[in-house]
């Protein structure tokens, strides 16, 4: 039977709440296959092992996270912590040395979900943003100088690389390439910034040849948003840098009807390490604890991971049970209208997977 180890790290808030019912899911989605199983190890890293040890993670734990085919994470995020210290703590910590450098996100407007656009459709809105996920804005390059004084100086510097651009470009490219729409829109803001930025046009220029079947045009991140919003069913991919695609994605999510159905996939495409899914959400302080998290974000990451891991037939089951839960609409969690809590959900999406009514 093949065999996949999965290192789970449900962070903080209600990423533990969403990973602990993902685990669930997936097993039962393993259980359905019979063809697979899923060796899964906890690692309690987060805020409480920072407050514990100093640090988010141990000192070893990239070492640790090597012997695994996947990562299943949850959130970085403590109200009693600077948001920036849990970040570059943990995800950041993950992501760069990992070379996790394609950030997929899919955003659909699944059956029976209502979205806040009039008039848009599942038909309407199918989109994924591929992310720039290890330099960009979010290199971590920059400084302070005159710390506390009148004359203080703040710089975060965008480091963009031409090897760094290309090779998620042509990521998008591909994926593109397997879509029934196969449209690419290259994301930028070329006008303002005129270094990097333009860089990121010329490397597409030189490369979207390659990619004959892709059909692709350019906009600028502002006007993309208004594209978004206006015009849903022009978009089928979209690549931009981090922090553009960040701010996109978010949009995305909630255009499709919550951030809470959110899934993110942080490839290493190459399999040089392992890659790491996760719920886009975070930890959502003013819910964590309650058991009200929606963790239907957290069950499409699960998909994805599947996929990732080469089980299409049961990322497609899970996916199936995803959607005839939400077409069904009769158990919909708070963030879609509903009152249902974090174990209704779960309970009624394990009971679709294993053929049972709810
Ligand atoms: C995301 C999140 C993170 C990011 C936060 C938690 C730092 O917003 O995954 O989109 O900005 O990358
Ligand atoms: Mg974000």
């Amino acid at each position: 039977m093949r065999d996949y180890k999965i290192a789970a790290i449900p962070g903080d808030g209600i990423g533990i709440e969403v990973i602990d019912a993902g685990l669930e899911v997936l097993q039962a989605v393993a259980a359905r296959d019979g063809g697979f199983q899923l060796t899964v190890e906890r690692f309690p890293w987060g805020s409480d092992h920072y407050f514990e040890t100093g640090g988010m993670m141990p000192d070893d734990g990239l070492e640790t996270l090597k012997a695994f085919n996947t990562i299943y994470f949850g959130s970085a995020g403590d109200p009693r912590l600077p948001d920036h210290v849990s970040l570059w703590g943990l995800r950041l910590a993950i992501c760069q040395p990992f070379d996790q450098y394609a950030n997929v996100r899919p955003a659909r407007l699944l059956p029976g979900i209502e979205g806040p656009l009039r008039d848009v459709g599942p038909d309407d809105l199918d989109w994924i943003i591929v992310r720039e996920n290890t330099e960009g804005e979010y290199a971590g390059a920059g400084g302070r100088v005159h710390r506390g004084h009148a004359e203080e100086v703040g710089l975060d510097v965008s480091v963009f690389t031409r090897g760094g651009v290309e090779r998620v470009q042509r990521f998008a490219l591909e994926l593109a390439r397997t879509r029934p729409a196969r449209h690419l829109t290259l994301v930028t803001k070329s006008n303002a910034q005129r270094h990097g930025m333009v860089m990121w046009d010329e490397v597409f220029e030189a490369i979207k040849g390659d990619y004959p079947e892709v059909e692709t045009d350019k906009m600028l991140v502002d006007a993309m948003t208004t594209r978004m919003v206006l015009d849903p069913a022009s978009i089928d991919i979209v690549v931009a840098t981090n922090l553009h695609a960040d701010v996109l994605s978010d949009l995305a999510a909630a255009l499709s009807g919550s951030m809470g159905i959110a899934p993110t996939a942080n490839l290493n495409p190459e399999g040089r390490f392992p890659s790491m899914f996760e719920p886009i959400h975070g930890s959502a302080f003013d819910i964590m604890g309650q058991g009200i998290a929606n963790p239907i974000g957290a069950f499409w990451t699960a998909s994805m991971m599947l996929e990732h891991l080469g089980e299409p037939g049961a990322a497609a089951n899970l996916m199936a049970a995803i959607e005839q839960f939400t077409a069904e609409g009769t158990c919909m969690p708070r963030d879609l209208g509903g009152t249902a809590s974090t174990r209704q959900v779960t309970d009624a999406v394990v009971a679709i997977l294993e053929g049972r009514n709810a």
